[in-house]
């Protein structure tokens, strides 16, 4: 099981989440459920903010990247935790505002962001903008002078970094469509011409290489890079570099597969490129700029587990056995999309030896519905409580409601109490778009 203290088997040989009982859980909400530790998701992200503070002077502001799990819950933790977030559509934009959290310290991303989602980050004052196409300077000068007001942005740079993860989750390649190749000199073109809209105000570069990635030199390799850049704008155009976002995507446990890094493992990463940062502008003559660091999966993905009640069983000989559970693709999509691993607990019998090899899947209309292959387990019986576990982050993100499944319900447990983030799913909810023209009536 993971590292960070999230999980535990209680007497009863129950799993634990955040010292509430899995089964009272299940039993109380029902299944499908998502649960997270409060504890956890707070721990994180204060790591990240004092290595800040303490490595670095607190020049630099920790952005939780909010497409890992975005609920207004999460905006108000970030919010307590005093760091800032990274939203990437008008959706996330306007969930972190309704939760209150202060605009700026919201940073708006997005590698084809609509003119409308423009215009509300524009009337939120978000803090910062960060630009990754030639027309999105066009009109965001234009809607900022419209406004009267002068916009802060990044420009995303892409360093050409090839970082060992899937590659749907690789962005700083020389094949992606994110940023602007620092190699091919489009990096330098869009600063030029940033640099010529009155209504911008160009406060530096971002750059994020990927996700789950524990390669401490991939992540040092983008940072060096990004300072070259700058140093090259300096001496080029003249251009100094104030700020620096060095993106997400920290690594998590998922199976024993991957590396366990307790909370406080985290900092590692953080001194590594703060490191990198301090070193590179000594060797070039700059100035330290203020950091950004946008971590998303490793503040909530190992803070998450997804309970299901399994059902159906069924064993074909000689070939494998499949245990169906009350989810499936549409609150995880991860294993069909990226044949993601992950490890699981029967819940209520958790401290039962594992005796067999099976498959879990969903309850979708489709033999790919699947949450994996390879679970070692003891032998479950139908109405025994399956968890799966590190799954926080990019799970109830990427649910739908294929097959017109509800999605499940968010719960955030502290000290073992536990209260609704995300309430569940109505059929009502699902129908209420639905329109009947008169003519089908
Ligand atoms: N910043 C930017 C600009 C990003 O694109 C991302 C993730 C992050 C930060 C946060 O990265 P993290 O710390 O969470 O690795 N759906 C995929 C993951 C997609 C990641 C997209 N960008 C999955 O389920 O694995």
């Amino acid at each position: 099981m993971n590292t960070r203290e999230t999980l535990k088997i209680n007497e009863k040989g129950h799993l634990e989440i955040g010292g509430a009982d899995a089964c009272e859980l299940a039993h109380r909400f029902g299944t499908p459920l998502y649960v997270f530790d409060e504890r956890q998701i707070r721990d994180m992200m204060g790591i990240y903010r004092d290595t800040i503070e303490e490595e670095y002077g607190g020049r630099g502001l920790v952005l939780y990247a909010s497409k890992a799990f975005s609920c207004e819950a999460m905006y108000a933790i970030a919010k307590s935790e005093r760091i800032g977030v990274d939203v990437v559509s008008g959706g996330e934009l306007f969930t972190a505002l309704k939760a209150g959290f202060p605009a700026k310290n919201i940073c708006m991303h997005g590698n084809n962001k609509l003119p409308y989602e423009i215009v509300e980050a524009l009337d939120a004052h978000v803090g910062r903008i960060v630009i990754d196409a030639f027309s999105e300077a066009d009109i965001l000068d234009e809607e900022a002078e419209r406004r009267g007001l002068i916009q802060d942005v990044l420009i995303r740079i892409n360093p050409g970094v090839e970082a060992h993860t899937h590659a749907y989750v690789q962005t700083a390649t020389p094949d992606s469509k994110f940023g602007f190749s620092v190699a091919s000199g489009a990096a330098e073109e869009i600063v030029r011409y940033v640099l010529t809209k009155r209504h911008l105000h160009l406060r530096g570069f971002h750059c994020h290489i990927g996700s789950q990635i524990f390669e401490e030199q991939s992540f040092v390799l983008a940072a060096k890079k990004c300072i070259k850049f700058m140093s090259e704008m300096k001496t080029r155009i003249s251009f100094e570099t104030e700020e620096l976002d060095l993106g997400g995507g920290f690594g998590i446990w998922y199976t024993d597969e991957d590396p366990k890094i307790p909370a406080l493992g985290y900092r590692r990463y953080l001194s590594a490129l703060i490191a990198a940062v301090k070193a590179g502008c000594k060797e070039y003559g700059l100035t330290e700029p203020f950091l950004y660091l946008e971590p998303g999966r490793s503040i909530v993905g190992e803070a998450g587990v997804t309970l299901y009640t399994v059902g159906a069983i069924k064993e074909i000989p000689g070939v494998r056995k499949y245990l169906a559970v009350d989810g499936g693709m549409f609150d995880n999509p991860r294993f069909c999309l990226y044949g993601s691993k992950y490890t699981a607990v029967l819940a209520n019998r958790a401290n039962e030896k594992p005796e067999e090899v099976v498959a879990v899947a969903g309850k979708c209309c489709e033999s790919g519905d699947l949450i994996g292959t390879n679970f070692n387990l003891p032998k479950a019986k139908t109405g025994d409580i399956l968890a799966i576990l590190s799954t926080g982050a990019y799970n109830f993100s990427m649910a739908s409601n294929y097959n017109r499944n509800l999605i499940p319900p968010a719960v955030l447990v502290k000290d073992g109490e536990a209260d609704y983030i995300v309430r569940p799913q109505t059929y009502e909810d699902i129908v209420c778009r639905d329109v009947l023209p008169d003519r089908l009536k």
